[in-house]
């Protein structure tokens, strides 16, 4: 479902290179939950936006379904997103002005799914949610672990093949954080969704079947039920064929700013939103 080849990511910051991402070479099946996990600054959040196509690596592949991600051109990323992809944040990332129904039932309205419809839906995931009595309310009028349950309800209602999480539960009390992992992984199972999710937590990621955990950019273990899996991603990386064609020498490619997201748009909380998910 994805794959991901000799990935490497270097920003340059005031002359100096960091070595974000080096050599990661990891393949995740599809229905699979994983977790990545690893310290703060080991790469987590860096290899989670180049898996989803915020950010393009300095060298290597990413393919998702089939398809190349990091070859696209951001109106190919915009229409692959919205098709095959799901976001949820640490900070809810949730429109103020707009009730829990709203909210979620807002990615809808990009794939042209009439009102009525779009309600109908928004209403039915967040009452399996449990939260049938919170339809009307808005983000400021609910818990943070209330306002969370909307986030996943938004990004998992177009059914999404993928879902990307950063941290979904970083901002939640233990006893909230258990049972926002226990839904999300009831969620994805019953739908059949690739679920990738970095945590700082190593007994949060233990819930999950796959963990990946990075250290200073590396993956240094890998396993599936407990299996160790660095023997398959070597493998990965012994298949990595560069690209010359096309390819920029990775001198330009390390000064590439982060790229923006088409339809990301400013919330009042100062977070960027993607709102066509
Ligand atoms: N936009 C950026 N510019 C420069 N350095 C960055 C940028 N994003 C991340 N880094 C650096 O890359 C490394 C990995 O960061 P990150 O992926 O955010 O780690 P994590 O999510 O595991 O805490 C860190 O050393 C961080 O300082
Ligand atoms: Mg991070």
């Amino acid at each position: 479902m994805i794959r991901v080849e000799k990935l490497r990511k270097v920003y340059k910051v005031g002359g100096e290179k960091v070595v974000a991402l080096d050599n990661v070479s990891v393949e995740i099946e599809k229905g699979e939950f994983c977790c990545i996990v690893g310290t703060s600054g080991s790469g987590k959040s860096t290899l989670l936006n180049m898996l989803a196509g915020l950010e393009k690596p300095t060298k290597g592949k990413v393919k998702i379904n089939g398809q190349l991600v990091n070859k696209m051109t951001e109106k190919e990323l915009a229409v692959f997103r919205q098709n095959n992809i799901g976001f949820i944040f640490q900070s809810y990332n949730l429109m103020p002005t707009m009730t829990a129904v709203e909210n979620v039932a807002f990615p809808l309205m990009f794939k042209g799914v009439p009102q009525k419809i779009r309600e109908k839906r928004a209403r039915k995931i967040l009452a399996e949610m449990g939260l049938g009595s919170r339809m009307n309310h808005k983000p400021r009028e609910m818990s943070g672990g209330q306002q969370q349950r909307v986030g996943i309800a938004r990004a998992f209602v177009s059914k999404p093949k993928v879902i990307f999480a950063d941290e979904p539960t970083g901002n939640l009390d233990s006893a909230t954080t258990e049972q926002v992992m226990k839904m999300l992984l009831d969620i994805s199972q019953k739908n059949d969704i690739t679920f990738v999710m970095v945590t700082h937590d190593p007994e949060l990621a233990k819930m999950a079947r796959r963990v990946i955990t990075l250290k200073d950019g590396r993956v240094i273990n890998d396993t599936r039920d407990g299996v160790s899996l660095l023997e398959e991603d070597e493998k990965i990386a012994e298949s990595f064929e560069e690209e010359t064609a096309g390819e920029q020498p990775e001198k330009q490619a390390e000064d590439e700013q982060p790229v923006q997201v088409p339809g990301e748009q400013e919330v009042s909380n100062g977070h960027s939103q993607a709102i066509s998910q």
